[in-house]
Parts: C-alpha cells; structure tokens; sequence
C-alpha cells in the first residue's frame, strides 16, 4: 500500500504540535507528539511498510506492533477524510483527491468548513499551544502587496499613491524561502493590483512550490486566462471586490470606465476554471443601497460573498476618503438589513451570539485585539514591514536591509504591536459596547493618527449596532412567545 498526503494537505511542526491543513474543505487539526509520524508522509507516494520503518528509527526502543497500531489510530480518520490518501498505486492515489468545484448543490469550501466540537476543543492541549504559541510567536500569514499601481482610482480606497512601484520577483522568492523556514503556511498577494505585475504567474507558482497557500486580492479588471491557468494549478482563491450589479454604480466606486464589465467577466471565467472566489462588497454611500443583489449574485454563482460598512482613512492617516462612507442613519438602515437577513460581514461588529459571552474587562484586558505580528504580517511594495492590511504607516523593518525571521523576531516596532493588549485602549475594556465593536489598531490609526485611540465614528457604530441587536433579539422573544400560545 501506499501513501502520501493529499494535494491540497499542508503540515506544519511547532514545537511538540503539529498542524493540519486541508483546503479543499477548509479542515485544520492539531496533533500532539505526532510530530515523528507526519514528518515521514510528505507529497510523494511511499510504502507504508517504509514508512512504519521510518518512523521505528524514532522510537528505538518501542515494538512494531505499537507503531503500527499507534499508525493506524492516528491516520485512519485522515485518510477516512481523504486528508492523507492511501492506495495501491500512483493512480489509485491520485484518483482520490479531493477538488472544489461549483458543479454540486454545496461547493466544498461553502458550507463544509471543520466546526470543532465541544469534546475536540476539550481534548485540545489549548493552555500548553497558548504557552507555546506566546514563547515562541508563529508568523502563519504573510499578505504581500506586490505592487503599489492599480488599475482603478476607488473613492474609498486607503492606498495613498498608487506609485508604479514592483517588488521584485527575486526580492519576493527570498522572502517566501524565509517564511516556509519559518513554518508560514498562507500567503496572500495584493496591492494595488497584484495583477499588474509583470511577474505575477510565476510568484503564484513560487508560493505554491514552497508548499504554502496562495490567495489573490484582485479588482480582476487584468486577469487573464494565464493567470487563471496559474491559479488553478497553484490551487489558489481570489477574493474579487464587486461594488455593485449596476455597472454604473460599479464604475462610480472604480473610477474606471467598464470595471464592472471587466469584473464580472473574469468572476466567470474563474468560476468556469472552478476558482473558489469570495466577492468582497464593501459599502460606500454610493453603492450600499444595492448590495444585496450582489450578494444574491454571489448566490447565484455559488460563490460565498461578504459585505463591510467599515471604511478607514488612508494609510497615511489622510481622511479624505472617508466622504464616501455611510452616514450614521445609513449605517443604521444597512445594519438592520444585514441582521435581518444574516449577511456575512467582514468584521465583528454584526454578532448576536455574543452577549452570553463577553468577557469581563479584566479578561479582556489581558487579551489580544488581533493577529498582527501575532501570526500574521504584511510586506509592501516598497520592502517596508507592516503590521495589518493598511496599516502601512507603522514600519517594522525593510526587506531590502532585513532578513524576514529578523523583522518577525527582534524588530522593536514588532515587540511593540505584538504587546498591545485590550489594557492598552483605555476605555474600551469598561465599555458596554465593546463586542458590538472591532476593536482595531489599524482603523484608529489611519483615523486618528494614533493606533490607541479610537475614532469617535466607530464609537457611535458601536452604540448603534449594539442598539440593532438588541431590537431584533427582542423581536425574536416576542415572536417565540406568539408561536407559543
Ligand atoms: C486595498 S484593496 C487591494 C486589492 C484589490 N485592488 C481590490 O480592490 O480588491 C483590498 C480590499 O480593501 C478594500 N478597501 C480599500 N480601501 C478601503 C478602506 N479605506 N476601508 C476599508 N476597505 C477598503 C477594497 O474595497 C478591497 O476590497
Ligand atoms: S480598492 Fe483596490 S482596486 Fe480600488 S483603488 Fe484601491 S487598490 Fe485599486
Ligand atoms: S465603542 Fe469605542 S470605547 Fe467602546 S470598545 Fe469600541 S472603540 Fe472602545
């Protein structure tokens, strides 16, 4: 029999933990003190038989027959959801990969994303990953803006220049060589438009030759079927912005004559190469009226689809943009549509669930508010580290003067933003709205100039969201009592 992992089955090694990731349906699993057993099932098919001799070298002083049987509990729920494959030969294997595809009533990534139970979240070493993670920060997620040129003018956008700047191909191998080293695992590429770089085929390919997952933040208005190809056999995801099913309105958000066109064309395209897209809609004064018939687009076409009302100032704290965003009445109209009819948002602020279970202010003092430089970071077009997408204007190191592991490790700027805590904004952790909240360094940041005090808008969206929730659980009482009677 043979073995191997399936095609789109990433494995990483932290510490004593090993984690699981399986694209296609969006699985992902830790293990503990499994690390001898993954490290000898990789993508090319070998015999079990070899691999149980493998692994005996690590435990020299262990019987066979344990191995084996330790073996086949570990793997059989994998290889029962075809996360590891198992068969008699190459063909036998390849026969059992798994692909998204829209040709079905449920796309794989859709609906079927892993939910822990209750008993598997009890049974995972959650206080020893959170001592291990702590000591020893894991950069997870890079986002790259490969360029700093775009192909649209968007009234909202917080790019402050769009400057004909390209992070060189090379430039970019060097970083991804030092974030595979370092157990990196997603990689997001963006802009700008990442479409425009000359280069754009072959960094797709350089992340997915480096075993890691490749996503692409596109306004597509330049993909071509090349990069499409690309796409496919990197096993990529695009998340297209789309502004709304009036080309009109779309082009007035753009800025670009026939965006909307353009957009839509290549949704379909990628669509019909079998592309998991999520359409991103964000909403501006201009185009939120309409946004529910992309978001039945979306349906439509299968396609998962989110909305956002969030818009932040510019990258260089220029506020400008803000213009375009909603009024406080329109935030409100939008909020109660999204409640009433549970659109995904791109942020926390829409959460009902969660007044059962908001923590007190001293827990969420001591907590984190987001991944950055926790797991996550981001490289401009220029070489500057930052920390979140569009919060460009604190720099962390340079990669044409830093290594990536240097940047993530020892640059003081990381230190200081991975410290920040919920302790550091004041008010915030006695406030009544704070889960109705997104809570957001970034946002501050490019608002107010300083990433520690919050905007007054998002304040007032907070009360107001807050406000909606509670109006529609109300409601929902009100109605389970009438069904009641
Ligand atoms: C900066 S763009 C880069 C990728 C690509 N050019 C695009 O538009 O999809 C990534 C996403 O950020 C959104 N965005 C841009 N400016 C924003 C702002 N000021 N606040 C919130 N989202 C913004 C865009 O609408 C887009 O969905
Ligand atoms: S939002 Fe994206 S497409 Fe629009 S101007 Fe900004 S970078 Fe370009
Ligand atoms: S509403 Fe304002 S004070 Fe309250 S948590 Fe949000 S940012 Fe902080």
């Amino acid at each position: 029999m043979l073995m191997r992992l399936a095609r789109q089955t990433y494995v990483r090694q932290y510490g004593e933990f090993t984690y699981l990731f399986g694209k296609v349906s969006s699985f992902d699993q830790v293990f503990r003190s499994a690390g001898p057993f993954f490290a000898h099932i990789t993508r090319q098919p070998k015999k079990r038989d070899a691999i149980i001799d493998e692994i005996m070298h690590d435990y020299a002083d262990v019987s066979r027959e344990i191995v084996e049987k330790d073996f086949d509990e570990l793997f059989s729920p994998l290889i029962a959801q075809k996360v590891i494959l198992i068969g008699k030969n190459a063909k036998e294997l390849d026969s059992q990969e798994q692909f998204f595809t829209y040709d079905c009533d449920n796309p794989k990534t859709k609906k079927d994303t892993h939910v822990y139970t209750r008993d598997e979240i009890a049974a995972l070493p959650a206080t020893l990953m959170e001592r291990y993670f702590a000591e020893h920060p894991t950069l997870f997620s890079l986002h790259v803006d490969v360029t700093q040129a775009c192909t649209e003018r968007c009234r909202h956008c917080y790019v402050p220049e769009y400057n004909p700047i390209f992070l060189p191909y090379d430039k970019i191998c060097q970083v991804l060589d030092d974030f595979r080293e370092m157990g990196g695992i997603h990689v997001s590429l963006s802009g700008g438009e990442c479409m425009m770089h000359k280069d754009i085929i072959k960094i797709i390919k350089a992340i997915r030759e480096r075993d890691c997952t490749v996503g692409c933040l596109s306004n597509l208005t330049v993909c071509t079927d090349e990069i499409i190809n690309a796409l496919v056999e990197a096993d990529g995801t695009v998340q297209a912005s789309l502004y709304s099913m009036s080309p009109a309105i779309h082009d007035e958000v753009t800025r670009r004559k026939g965006s909307w066109i353009e957009t839509v064309g290549a949704i379909m395209r990628l669509r019909a190469a079998q592309i998991p897209v999520l359409i991103s809609c964000p909403c501006l004064r201009i185009n939120y009226k309409g946004y529910t018939e992309v978001m039945k687009f979306a349906d439509s076409l299968k396609m998962d689809a989110q909305t956002d009302f969030i818009i932040m100032g510019k990258q260089d704290c220029d506020t400008s943009n803000l213009c375009n965003r909603l009024h406080l009445d329109e935030t409100r109209e939008l909020l109660q549509d999204v409640i009433l009819k549970a659109v995904p948002m791109n942020s926390e602020y829409f959460s009902p669930g969660k007044k059962e279970q908001m923590l007190s202010a001293a827990e969420w003092r001591k907590q984190k508010v987001c991944g950055a430089c926790v797991n996550s970071m981001c490289l401009n077009a220029t070489g500057d580290y930052y920390p979140c997408p569009g919060f460009a204007g604190v720099v962390l190191g340079n990669c044409y003067k830093d290594s990536l592991h240097d940047v993530w490790i020892n640059s003081e700027e990381t230190k200081r933003i991975r410290a920040v805590t919920g302790a550091d904004f004041g008010k915030c952790a006695e406030c009544k709205d704070r889960d109705y909240c997104s809570v957001c360094m970034c946002r501050n940041f490019n608002e107010t100039g300083d990433m520690l005090k919050p905007a007054e808008h998002f304040c007032k969206v907070a009360a107001i969201n807050h406000e909606v929730v509670d109006e529609k659980q109300r409601q929902m009482i009100e109605m389970a009592k009438c069904n009641a009677l």
